[in-house]
């Protein structure tokens, strides 16, 4: 069966777009979906490590192990390898439709709460120099966010 690409993107790759590859992948294993997801940042800071140690406890709390991820960045051949890139916030939506080859690459991108807010272009706010009210609110939206997407695979698991 084909597999539907998604691509998550944030600036650093170690709080946000590694918490929805891993909250997806976490679904993805349980449901058995037919999707395949990865996650990547903007900028290069970070290449290499694995996601910011806040944001790897405040996921085990809610039982989403994303230890192993390693952060990358985004490459222009992604624009091709993905079916959709989803984006946190304003910064990333604009970086990329800069970066993007065509019109129809930029067409892949939308920000990833516009599945459980359409159109809004709602951002999903940076932890980094937060506390850790703000990481486990950054969980409760992307996962909020990973629900929808779960159920356009898999209808009803979240009602
Ligand atoms: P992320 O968070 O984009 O959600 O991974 C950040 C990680 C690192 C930095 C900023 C945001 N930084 O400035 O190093």
């Amino acid at each position: 069966m084909k597999k539907d690409k998604l691509l998550f993107v944030c600036l650093g790759n170690i709080c946000r777009s590694p918490l929805a590859e891993g909250i997806m992948l976490h679904y993805i294993n349980k449901h058995k979906l037919p999707i395949e997801v990865d996650s990547a940042a903007i900028a290069p800071y970070h290449i290499g490590e694995h996601p910011d140690p806040r944001t790897i406890k405040n996921a085990l709390k809610h039982g989403i192990d994303i230890r192993p991820l390693v952060a990358r960045q985004f490459q222009i051949s992604d624009f091709n390898h993905f079916d959709k890139i989803y984006v946190m916030d304003n910064s990333h939506y604009y970086h990329l439709e800069k970066l993007a080859p065509t019109k129809d690459d930029f067409k892949k991108v939308d920000y990833l709460m516009n599945l459980v807010f359409p159109n809004e272009n709602r951002e999903v706010p940076d932890p980094y120099y937060g506390t850790e009210k703000d990481f486990e609110e950054v969980f409760q939206m992307i996962h909020t966010a990973c629900q929808k997407l779960v159920n356009q695979y898999a209808e009803n698991i979240f009602v």
